[in-house]
């Protein structure tokens, strides 16, 4: 497989970030919600660059659709159990595909009336977007290229590889 990204690169933007949010929230406290599963590996690295007081949440939805794209299906799995009113909550999402999946949980964090509500994305693929929504930090914008590693799969495969890399066969479903 193409590499796309190193683990060197990831580690430099998942710095940058951590520089970004210390600073937006200094001198307060933040909850890292984590998208289940792609965003684990993410959150764990972005953690350790963040100089706040900060605790860890997780949430997960399921998506219908193709196997390499949502269709707008989607549905909650598990929720958070810290209660976000008041706190200064950063989804920590793996990409921003179509924006389907962060317009859903937006509007579900929104419920929880936290005091702010940022999205920290590794990936974005703006050209592939249905939704109108842009996370607050970025890693790196992408083609649209089906991208595997780092915490992305494909059918449950490739979450441990180091480096982002390029899944060739086929393409975009
Ligand atoms: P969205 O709702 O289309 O923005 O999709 C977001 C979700 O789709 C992500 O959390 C991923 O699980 C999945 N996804 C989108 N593009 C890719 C990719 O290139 N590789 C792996 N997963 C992807
Ligand atoms: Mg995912």
């Amino acid at each position: 497989m193409e590499t796309l990204l190193t683990r060197q690169e990831i580690a430099g933007a998942v710095e940058r970030i951590g520089k970004e949010i210390t600073r937006d929230f200094q001198g307060e406290s933040v909850v890292l919600v984590g998208v289940l599963k792609g965003a684990c590996l993410f959150l764990s690295d972005l953690a350790r660059q963040i100089e706040l007081n900060a605790t860890f949440d997780f949430i997960a939805v399921r998506s219908y659709g193709t196997k390499k794209a949502s269709a707008g299906e989607v549905q909650l799995i598990k929720d958070v159990t810290t209660p976000l009113r008041d706190q200064n909550v950063v989804l920590v999402e793996d990409i921003l595909d179509t924006g389907l999946t962060l317009t859903f949980l937006r509007k579900h964090f929104d419920a929880h009336h936290p005091r702010a509500f940022k999205i920290a994305a590794l990936l974005d693929k703006p050209s592939r977007r249905l939704a109108a929504v842009e996370a607050d930090y970025v890693g790196f914008r992408i083609p649209d290229k089906f991208v595997v590693g780092y915490g992305l799969d494909h059918a449950e495969r490739f979450r441990n590889l180091p480096d982002i890399c390029i899944l060739e066969e086929g393409g975009q479903e």
